[in-house]
Order: C-alpha cells, then structure tokens, then sequence
C-alpha cells in the first residue's frame, strides 16, 4: 500500500514524546474525537503543537496526517513552534490607542522583558498585538487566552500578570 505524503513541517524541540502520548491518553484522543476540540485541547496542555502530537492525533483518530496538518495551517489559533502556555492580545484599535494602548503594551513588554511575537524564557507568555477585540467600552483592553480584561492601569496589568505566574 502506497504511504500518503506527509507534510512535517513542525517540530518536537524539547518535546518528550512519552509526555505528549500521557496527555493524548488523559484526554481520550481516539476515532470519535472531533479534530478542531482535540487540538485546541492538546494545544491547551502542551502550549503549541509539536509534531508528535499530530502524528499521534492523526493515529488515533484515524484521520490522515496531511489533513491533521491542513486544519492545524488554516487556523491561526493553533501554533506548530513553541509557544507561552499564555497568549497576551494586547489590543492595539483605535479606542484602546487613544486610552493609552500603546503604554499598556510598553509595561506589559517591560514586565515580561519581550516584545511583540515573542515568549517568556520561561515559556508562561507570548505576546502579540491585534486590531479590536470587541470591547471598546473597556479600553484601554488586552485578552490573556480567552478572559478579557479592560480599564488597564500599568498597575492592573502588573497585578494581572503576577496572578497568571502563580497560578
Ligand atoms: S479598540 Fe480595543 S477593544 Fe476595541
């Protein structure tokens, strides 16, 4: 039987195999998983998506790697290098910019010691910017993962991110 092409385009930097199949196993990855869930929850676990991780999806459920990878590349949400386990959105629209956006940003990028695109050394946070999340009415706002958080001071967001590390 002819093996279908397999686009690889990720990797496993760091990525103890064995630990990604306990997460895989914990979540009860198996035919009757829906892919989209099954990934956003393995991204959950593991921060991003190395590719032991879809290659195991890809065996358990059945479903061919290169479509596993198709649905990881169309969406933006699914990350295939290493990733902070948090992702901050700082908003940087128009609302958010005159309320003092871009000082957010700045503290956000002092306190975490990273710029725009990058992650935590200790791999906890990525930073990114994006255009309106949807809650002006809250500017200046920034999501952390799905919790949106507006009104921000540069000593809310400091408060803010202290409870993400001690969690
Ligand atoms: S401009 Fe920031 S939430 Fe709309």
């Amino acid at each position: 039987m002819m093996r279908e092409p397999v686009e690889d385009t990720s990797t496993d930097q760091g990525v103890d195999p064995a630990e990604v199949m306990a997460v895989l196993d914990e979540l009860g990855v198996g035919p009757d998983s829906d892919l989209i869930s099954i990934l956003q929850d393995v991204q959950e676990r593991l921060g991003w998506l190395p590719a032991a991780a879809l290659r195991g999806v890809s065996e358990r459920t059945r479903i061919p790697l290169s479509r596993v990878y198709g649905v990881v590349s169309f969406y933006a949400q699914f990350y295939t290098e290493p990733h902070g386990k948090h992702t901050i959105r700082c908003c940087r629209g128009t609302a958010c910019h005159v309320r003092g956006g871009q000082r957010v940003f700045g503290v956000i990028s002092d306190i975490l010691g990273i710029g725009e695109g990058e992650t935590t050394p200790d791999m906890l946070f990525y930073l990114e910017t994006v255009a309106c999340i949807g809650t002006c009415f809250l500017a200046p706002a920034m999501l952390i993962d799905d919790q949106c958080y507006g009104e921000l001071t540069p000593k809310r967001v400091e408060t803010i991110l202290e409870s993400y590390q001690v969690k």
